[in-house]
């Protein structure tokens, strides 16, 4: 599915690299593809995890500052829901993932098949300043939710790229995604919440065997 997804590589394009495994792939590919038909583009990573992956395959890379467009985004999901909304933060670039996403003139969005569902029933990730952990974790229980601070291995709390904790909350089955970030975002001291409602342009779902369905 990644290699298909290249034929919205065009020349001269400001493509946004999302983060995690279906990103990785599709980063792989294109650096072969840009490399063979001699194309001129510009990267913009998400992550330190898709930047070495990115440098490591010799695409040109840009900060999100240093342009005022993109052209077509590839990233992947943790969760999509029937209308095409997005748990993302998985890895915990949601931040950077949601500044490229909602810029973006295309989306892409490449997942298989186990990620997608009716309702959302997965944790969401939300991104919180340090010093405002314990009043948002208070105001995510009265929303309903079971907020859990991330953390690595040995228990340190995992931090951002942008110096901030992730609680990686239960709603249970969310039917209202839009109304539940909108009360989220709000909060203050949250600086990124993992439910996307833009919806892709284009998403990949993986089946087996190397087959996938392009839902537009
Ligand atoms: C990164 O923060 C996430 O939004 C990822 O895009 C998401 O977790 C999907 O990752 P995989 O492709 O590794 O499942």
């Amino acid at each position: 599915m990644s290699n298909d997804a290249l034929k919205f590589v065009k020349d001269g394009y400001v493509l946004g690299l999302g983060s995690g495994r279906a990103a990785t792939t599709f980063v792989k590919l294109l650096s072969s593809f840009i490399k063979t038909k001699k194309i001129k583009i510009k990267g913009i990573p998400t992550s330190l995890q898709i930047k070495l992956i990115a440098e490591q395959g010799g695409i040109p890379l840009i900060e999100a500052d240093q342009v005022d467009h993109v052209d077509v985004v590839f990233d992947g999901a943790d969760q999509i829901d029937f209308e095409k909304n997005l748990i993302k933060g998985g890895g915990g670039a949601l931040l950077r993932e949601h500044i490229l996403i909602n810029a973006a003139k295309k989306v892409v969005v490449m997942a298989d098949k186990t990620k997608f569902v009716k309702y959302f029933n997965r944790s969401v990730p939300i991104e919180v300043h340090p010093l405002a952990r314990s009043g948002v974790t208070k105001s995510i229980k009265k929303l309903g939710g079971k907020p859990k601070i991330r953390t690595l291995e040995r228990g340190y709390p995992f931090i951002t790229e942008n110096g901030n904790l992730i609680l990686d909350c239960c709603f249970g089955i969310i039917k209202k995604p839009k109304v539940l970030a909108q009360k989220i975002i709000q909060l203050a001291g949250v600086m990124e919440v993992g439910i996307f409602t833009r919806k892709p342009d284009v998403i990949y779902k993986a089946k087996t065997n190397g087959k996938f369905d392009i839902i537009t």
